[in-house]
Order: C-alpha cells, then structure tokens, then sequence
C-alpha cells in the first residue's frame, strides 16, 4: 500500500475504509502531530467560541444582532449566499474543510478575551452537525433559543408563504401540518420541514451526546423577545465574557416594531428587517390543539431534560405541558 501512487493510494485506502469517505475536521493545534504539519502562517484562533445553533424562527436573528454589540463578541462575516449564515456544519459547505470555514473569521485581536462566535439556526435539527461540531469545537459553548414548538412552526409557515413557496400557499397551516402519508410528496416534504425541529428534545440529546450540560444553555425565545436585556444578562454570564455590557442600557423598546431594537442617538432605533416579527393571522384553535398533542411527548421529554440539567423551565414549557393535562 505504501508504495502506490498518491490518487491510487488514496482509491486503495477508500476501498478498504469506504465509511471515511466523509471528513470530519479536528482542531489541527489539538493534536501534535497535525500541529506540526500545520503551516506556520495558520492560526488556529480563527474559530468560534461558542455557537447559536437555533433552530429557525425561534429569534436567533435577533439574539444575533444583540450578541454583535457587545465589544468583546465578534459575529461571523456574512455568507453572501446563505442568509449571511456560514451554515459550515450542517451541509455541502463542510466539505470545503477548515481554511474556509477559518476565513469567516477575522483573527482576534487578544485570543483569551474576544469572543468569536456564529449563528446558524438549522445546526440544532442536523443529524450530523452535533458531532462535526465537536470534532472541530470541543470546548465551545452552545446556545439554543426554544419557543414553543407550535409557535415556531407557524412562524415558519408564515416564512414560507412570504418567499412565495407555492405549497405553503397552496395548503393551510392545518393542512400542512395534518398532513399523512397518503398526501401529495411535496405536501409530506413541507409537512416534515415544518414539524421536524420542534422534536426539541430528540435534537438536544444528540448535543449531549457530544457536548457536556455545562456547555450548553437553553434560552427561552419567549423571554428573549419580551425582556431581552434580562436574557443577554444570563448569557453573559453564561459565556464568562467581559466586560460587563449593559443591554438596558443599549436596547429600547420601539412601539412601532413592536419589539426590542438597538437604540441610537436622539431616541432614533435600529431595528431587524421586515422579515423578523411579521404580521399575520392568530394560529386556528384547531391547529393549536393538534400541534398541542402532537408534541407533546417532546415536551414532556424536554421538561424532564431541563430538570435533570438544572437549566430553567420556560415558561411556555409549563403553560404548554398544563394547558394540555
Ligand atoms: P415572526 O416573524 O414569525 O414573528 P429567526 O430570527 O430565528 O428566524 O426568528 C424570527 C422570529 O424572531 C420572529 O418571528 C419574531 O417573533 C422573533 N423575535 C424575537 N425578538 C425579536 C426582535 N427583537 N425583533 C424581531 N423579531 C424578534
């Protein structure tokens, strides 16, 4: 074998091990052996601290934008091709390898107190993202923002009838989500995007199987979105990051919007786009109910989980799991 040449070698070595045709990128500066093989033009400090994994529609834009005003947390560069998102874990991008994820990141200017992270919300439903995250960013910090699973599925609903997606203005909410094997394959497709990531407690424990309690915090998006200054107070803790920034201070509340928004100079404010908090119709009791006993073994599960890791219990969460017994 160690005579052939390097594409035989390589086809040689693929046939033998066929299940490593897929990489899965380590830190090169945790190992010595890769170390030493690692340029010494490269930095390994061109990684994230911690990541926000999502999942969609739950606030992770908005958690995003107040993370990126504190002086000592640095955002990702924007993917001009995915929703500003990296999207580095989660899909074809992974196999573009470690430089490229790298170059999503400037280099910190003092590697013990900034904070590079980034934020992109369909990590939390990958099957594999848990894992390759690990393998790259073992000692990261990992926030999830949960609303209820009901509310985030509608929102997502709405999301895809405002990019025009022809099923979801097609179908109804209901129709989608009571949607059955017997249904057309596009209806079964958008039906299982939909319900797919509110499973939260089955996509949680695949984080835990790769991460420890201690790295992980589960934000309430509920709280984020009514007393966002409270909550960026537990994640700073959260992230033993300093100094201290005072998000009462830079947040305020505009009646317009009609939620939290970054204050500016002379009672101006700046705002996430029209396509954060939309406006559309109240979810049918109908939907409510269904979407109720559908996840609620989920939640019932994630109340349990919660417990066991001594992390608050949202208050959705309980409203959810009393309203349905
Ligand atoms: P809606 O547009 O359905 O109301 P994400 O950024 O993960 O896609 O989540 C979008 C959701 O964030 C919005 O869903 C909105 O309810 C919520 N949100 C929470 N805080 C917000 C804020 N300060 N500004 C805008 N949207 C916010």
């Amino acid at each position: 074998l160690q005579t052939l040449p390097p594409i035989r070698l390589a086809q040689k070595y693929f046939q033998i091990f066929p299940d490593e045709r897929d990489p899965l990128w380590q830190n090169p500066c945790h190992d010595k052996r890769h170390k030493d093989i690692w340029s010494k033009e490269k930095t390994c400090d061109r990684l994230p601290k911690f990541l926000v994994i999502g999942p969609q529609k739950t606030g992770t834009t908005a958690l995003h934008s107040f993370l990126a005003l504190h002086p000592a947390i640095t955002s990702s560069f924007p993917s001009p091709v995915s929703f500003e998102e990296v999207q580095f874990f989660s899909g074809p991008n992974y196999q573009r390898g470690i430089d490229w994820y790298m170059d999503f990141f400037p280099i910190p200017s003092n590697v013990s107190t900034d904070f590079l992270f980034e934020k992109s919300a369909n990590y939390f439903d990958t099957e594999v993202a848990p894992k390759r995250a690990a393998a790259l960013l073992p000692r990261a910090k990992i926030i999830s923002i949960l609303i209820n699973p009901a509310d985030r599925a509608y929102s997502w609903y709405q999301h895809q009838r405002a990019h025009q997606d022809p099923v979801a203005l097609n179908y109804t909410f209901y129709e989608v989500i009571s949607a059955g094997p017997s249904s057309p394959a596009a209806l079964l497709s958008l039906h299982r995007r939909c319900l797919q990531p509110g499973a939260y407690s089955s996509h949680l424990e695949r984080w835990l199987h790769h991460y420890q309690p201690s790295q992980l915090l589960i934000v309430d998006g509920v709280q984020l979105r009514s007393s966002p200054a409270q909550v960026m107070d537990g994640i700073q803790k959260f992230l033993g990051v300093t100094p201290y920034y005072n998000y009462t201070q830079a947040l305020t509340f505009d009646e317009s919007k009609g939620f939290w928004c970054q204050k500016l100079e002379a009672g101006r404010t700046r705002c996430l786009g029209k396509s954060k908090g939309r406006k559309y119709p109240e979810m049918s009791l109908e939907s409510r109910v269904f979407l109720s006993e559908y996840y609620r073994e989920q939640n019932v599960e994630l109340l349990r989980m919660l417990k066991r890791l001594g992390q608050p219990l949202p208050i959705w969460l309980r409203d959810e799991l009393h309203n349905a017994s």
